[in-house]
């Protein structure tokens, strides 16, 4: 099995998309999906959405925030990966909906990307709002225009070129004046939960992705247990989507405290 990179690009200081051929995996590829990575033997799993699927490659977008997200970005084109595992997890979907915006913080607009994408070529109104803390954090604008109706990019510094302010501040903007069917949300656990709370106040059906800690990605290790409408649901399996409102994010909050900087 053959697990070449095919393109490398940067796309900020810290956040990289690479093309790899995986072709046993992409012909089973759908928005929602993530792959276990493993950049070396040694290496630990790692959990990256798939972005995007072309001919006989997956896209991941991966933000360098410690050892395997670090040497991932030293491969280069030409190498391989040591090993792929997937597609995992389940495909997104939703009932019947005429609209839906995608919320996305930072690094997790690599996995609003694919689900507007999809939803946009179903024909669903789409709005994405992609949330930054600095203009220079921007990646895949253009991107994010071509898979929405509508794309709508925070900034959390003065900006004369963006909203200045965070995603729940233009979502809360965007229901002033449009009817929304559903919401799906990636990002921070505090920014989650805040973006449920407005779903519930709006009636809207709100849709989380959770990235707990995974081990091994398919529900041996319980590692990424999170607790769903009372009941203990792995998010490897069962997940990683579940509806908001159903979601203990402050026990989810409390466990993750040591890694929540990771979606800023
Ligand atoms: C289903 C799923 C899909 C994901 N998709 C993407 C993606 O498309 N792009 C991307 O950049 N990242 C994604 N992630 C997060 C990614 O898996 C982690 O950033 C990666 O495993 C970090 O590995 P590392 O060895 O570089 O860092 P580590 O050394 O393992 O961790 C460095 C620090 O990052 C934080 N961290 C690591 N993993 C997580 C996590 N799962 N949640 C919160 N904080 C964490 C912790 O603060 C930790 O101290 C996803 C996670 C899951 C569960
Ligand atoms: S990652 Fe091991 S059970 Fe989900």
């Amino acid at each position: 099995m053959s697990y070449k990179i095919v393109s490398k690009r940067q796309l900020n200081k810290l956040t990289f998309v690479m093309q790899v051929e995986a072709r046993e995996i992409v012909t089973n590829a759908k928005a929602g999906h993530f792959v276990m990575i493993r950049v070396h033997q040694q290496g630990e799993r790692i959990p990256l959405t798939i972005a995007d699927a072309h001919g006989e490659c997956i896209d991941v977008i991966f933000k360098v925030v410690g050892d395997s997200t670090f040497k991932l970005s030293q491969l280069g084109v030409g190498d391989d990966l040591y090993e792929i595992i997937g597609p995992l997890g389940n495909p997104f979907s939703m009932p019947m909906i005429q609209s839906l915006c995608v919320i996305a913080g930072g690094v997790g607009c690599a996995i609003g990307y694919p689900i507007a994408k999809q939803y946009t070529q179903k024909g669903v109104d789409v709005t994405f709002i992609a949330g930054f803390k600095e203009e220079s954090e921007i990646f895949y604008e253009q991107e994010f225009h071509q898979v929405s109706n509508q794309c709508i990019i925070t900034v959390e510094q003065q900006s004369e070129d963006y909203m200045q302010g965070t995603v729940v501040d233009a979502l809360n903007n965007l229901l002033l004046t449009k009817k929304v069917d559903a919401l799906f949300v990636i990002g921070s656990l505090p920014m989650m939960k805040a973006i449920t709370k407005i779903g519930e106040q709006h009636q809207i059906l709100t849709v989380v992705s959770l990235n707990p800690i995974m081990v091994d990605g398919i529900g041996m290790c319980g590692g990424c247990r999170v607790n769903i409408g009372g009941k203990a649901h792995f998010a490897c399996v069962d997940g990683p989507e579940f509806e908001g409102r159903l979601v203990d994010f402050d026990t989810l909050i409390a466990r993750n405290q040591a890694y929540d900087h990771r979606w800023r």
